[in-house]
């Protein structure tokens, strides 16, 4: 089973970035203990600061993985090419926020992903990318 992580601009700097917000862990030391945890998964991740290389790994990936684990942080609020793009793909998708978007500022109550998500995990920190991959793999293959 073959699911990839997709983070979106800023996300590079979780752990030194706004820790009040987005806690203290780097992405790479909490993919590391969740590529342990599910070690029967086929388990990849990628992130960019640019919105087209996000649309280009969608697209590559939209076709052939079980899954795709989506942050595309603030792209979420303004982008119609990467909404149109999860719009294109067959893969499911599973849109994640680290922080609870609806308690912050207006501008991140709208999301362009939502309506074509097969679900979205909004407000449980890091735990949320686990969460979402729990909510793609059958059962049994979980870990
Ligand atoms: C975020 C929320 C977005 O509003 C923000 O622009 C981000 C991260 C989150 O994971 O909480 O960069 O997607």
């Amino acid at each position: 089973m073959k699911i990839i992580i997709i983070n979106g601009p800023n996300l590079n700097l979780l752990g030194n970035r706004e820790n009040n917000i987005y806690g203290n862990e780097t992405f790479t030391d909490f993919f590391a203990k969740l590529q342990q945890k599910f070690s029967k998964i086929e388990l990849s991740h990628f992130q960019s600061n640019i919105e087209g290389e996000l649309i280009d790994k969608i697209q590559e990936t939209g076709y052939n993985y079980d899954g795709i684990i989506l942050n595309a942080a603030a792209y979420t609020h303004t982008s119609v090419g990467i909404a149109d793009a999860v719009k294109a793909i067959t893969t499911p998708v599973v849109e994640v926020h680290i922080s609870n978007t609806f308690s912050r500022e207006d501008f991140r109550h709208k999301s362009y992903i939502s309506p074509n998500a097969k679900g979205i995990i909004v407000g449980f920190g890091l735990q949320g990318y686990e969460l979402a991959l729990l909510s793609l793999v059958p059962s049994p293959q979980a870990s």
